[in-house]
């Protein structure tokens, strides 16, 4: 009898151990504890024993019965636990994706390609420069040499004695005429750099610069083209007028202003209650600057304009701040 029960559980507990799911784990529990189970008779048959034998094969019978059981149990355990984790792991294909934030494009390359879209409908070419510039490009080939107090009007940075961050894109121009002969016709934005910073001026800003010189430009291209630019951005009611003003490089030089965005002439605070706003500097390309780069003066005329692109997206939108475009606000960004 001991050797039968032996014998019982060892293939009990490999049948249990060889289970691979829940219907076997099922079928093995009946097979062994079930009401006509192995176990179940052997416990039946211990009852019919001699009374002096009955004690002991009794224990061992009951000792076989438990340990099958745990065994059982555990296999469900097993069972229930990867079941569990199976669930875990699903994959929920009904459920909403996640959104992906969107990405945009900041106000002012927004504005930049606004503005480069125009003239490059009008003909011109996108043209770009170094942001750390010589001083002869930024200043000499501009004809501002040294001593120059046209220097004083921009607060520059120095990276050494010949070297500077440039303060505006007008160097742009010098290195398209010194690579090429005329025609030209360019616009290029960019950076540009000042010791500058209040509401009106941080010490980055962005220009864009224009050119056009061929024979026989005049300064009723340069109206017309500027009139065109400006009626594109704004729109077609802006008017604009010239009033004459100095710089080293053109001659006659001109500061452009249009008409209030905000008040239509009537007088803002904005304007200044004069009813116009200054956009741009502008004027006919000065002989000392051709003769740097080589051009024929009696041949070619040309006309050149800059502006700063931060003032124009800020009158479009009417940001008051211009420091609002460098604080990475994202409710501020977000709206362009
Ligand atoms: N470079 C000037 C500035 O920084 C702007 C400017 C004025 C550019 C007249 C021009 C020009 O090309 O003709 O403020």
């Amino acid at each position: 009898m001991k050797q039968e029960l032996e014998k019982i559980e060892k293939e009990a507990l490999e049948a249990i151990r060889a289970v691979s799911d829940p219907t076997g784990v099922r079928t093995l529990n009946a097979r062994y504890l079930g009401r006509k189970g192995i176990v179940t008779g052997l416990l039946r048959k211990v009852s019919g024993l001699p009374p002096e034998e009955r004690p002991e094969t009794g224990k061992l019978a009951n000792k076989l019965k438990k340990r099958i059981e745990k065994a059982l149990e555990k296999a469900v355990q097993v069972f229930e636990a990867g079941r569990d984790k199976a669930a875990e792991d699903a994959l929920d294909v009904t459920l909403p994706g996640r959104p992906l934030a969107g990405g945009r494009m900041h106000p002012i390359t927004q504005m930049t390609q606004a503005i480069c879209n125009v003239f490059q409908r009008l003909g011109f070419e996108i043209v770009e420069g170094p942001d750390v510039e010589s001083d002869y490009y930024n200043f000499e080939a501009l004809n501002i040499p040294r001593d120059h107090p046209a220097r004083d009007m921009q607060d520059t940075f120095y990276i050494s004695e010949n070297i500077v961050l440039r303060t505006h894109t007008s160097p742009i121009q010098v290195r398209v005429m010194e690579s090429q002969p005329p025609p030209v016709r360019i616009i290029a934005p960019g950076k540009a750099y000042r010791v500058d910073s209040d509401i009106s001026h941080t010490p980055m800003f962005h220009q864009v610069e224009g050119l056009m010189v061929q024979e026989n430009v005049s300064f009723g291209d340069l109206k017309g083209i500027l009139t065109t630019f400006v009626q594109q951005i704004f729109d077609e009611e802006t008017s604009l007028r010239f009033r004459p003003s100095f710089f080293p490089f053109t001659e006659p030089s001109a500061e452009v202003d249009i008409r209030c965005v905000i008040c239509r002439g009537a007088g803002c605070r904005v304007c200044s209650h004069t009813g116009w706003l200054e956009v741009l500097g502008a004027g006919m390309v000065h002989p000392a600057v051709f003769e740097m780069v080589g051009y024929d003066t009696e041949r070619y005329s040309g006309f050149a304009f800059g502006m700063g692109i931060e003032r124009i997206a800020m009158l479009k939108y009417g940001i008051e701040d211009i420091r609002k475009f460098y604080e990475n606000d994202l409710r501020f960004l977000e709206q362009f």
